[in-house]
């Protein structure tokens, strides 16, 4: 797959992960309510941004966001059962979703129990139903985090799956960060998306958020490097620990 002309990109630097968090629920509400065709498609990623977004979105998503017109899927998924601890969906499920102005988003939930190529292929299905007319469905806005070894969803550094470029939806059973089953969109789906935001908080990311943001081209970037989406809207949303050893100009929004 060729790589992407890369996109421009913005880098917000918060006083906090609270500060950013505010930012990052008022972008997302903000991008829901200016969304065409009768929905706002969102994808989420696991990890710290669960918190972040139940601890901001509820109070963000005022009626003008529509939360009933929302159309979430899970940028990855840990293939555990939803009660599971681990689940992101369940996560999400628990502290986010019912805190939302009722009937709440349409969520596309994984079949976690199948075996994980059977996930996959289920998650893919959806997707395509939901995304009826798309090869590649073109979410609205998908919220990425990154791991200190530069991976985002579930794709890892020197994995087969950042070379994936005809299925939306692969599975892995080697997840270096646990639990090691799991299914995640492709990079043909980030690319394709309307906006990217990545969102990094704290010290463990400073490294590669140097080598990504302000590093020379690699010969073979990171996965979170090779997400360029065509449409050009790429954001970091950064708090300053993350940031702390970037050198060249960002964006360093007032406390809201
Ligand atoms: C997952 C995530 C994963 C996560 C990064 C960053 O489910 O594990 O989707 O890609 O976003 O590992 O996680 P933290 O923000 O918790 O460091």
């Amino acid at each position: 797959m060729a790589a992407a002309a890369a996109s421009p990109r913005r880098v917000s630097v918060f006083q906090s992960p609270q500060e950013l968090g505010r930012a990052l629920a008022q972008l997302v509400t903000e991008q829901a309510a200016a969304a065409t065709g009768g929905r706002f498609s969102l994808g989420l990623s696991g990890g710290s941004l669960v918190d972040m977004l139940a601890r901001e979105l509820p109070s963000a998503a005022g009626p003008a966001a529509a939360p009933e017109r929302w159309l979430v899927a899970l940028c990855d998924e840990r293939l555990v059962p939803l009660e599971h601890p681990e689940s992101t969906t369940g996560a999400y499920q628990a502290r986010l979703l019912p805190r939302l102005p009722p009937p709440g988003p349409r969520v596309l939930i994984p079949a976690t129990g199948l075996a994980p190529a059977a996930a996959a292929a289920d998650y893919a299905e959806q997707l395509r139903q939901a995304f009826p007319g798309e090869d590649v469905p073109v979410f609205d806005l998908l919220l990425l985090g990154i791991g200190p070894d530069g991976h985002t969803a579930s794709l890892f550094p020197g994995h087969p799956l950042l070379q994936e470029d005809e299925r939306i939806v692969a599975a892995l059973t080697d997840s270096p960060k646990p639990p090691p089953q799991r299914i995640t969109l492709t990079l043909p789906v980030l690319n394709a998306a309307r906006a990217v935001v990545f969102v990094a908080t704290g010290d463990s990311k400073a490294a590669v958020l140097k080598r990504i943001l302000e590093g020379d081209a690699e010969e073979n970037p990171l996965p979170a490097a090779r997400v360029r989406p065509r449409s050009g809207r790429l954001r970091w949303l950064l708090d300053q620990a993350a940031a702390k050893e970037l050198t060249l100009p960002v964006e360093k929004p007032p406390p809201s």
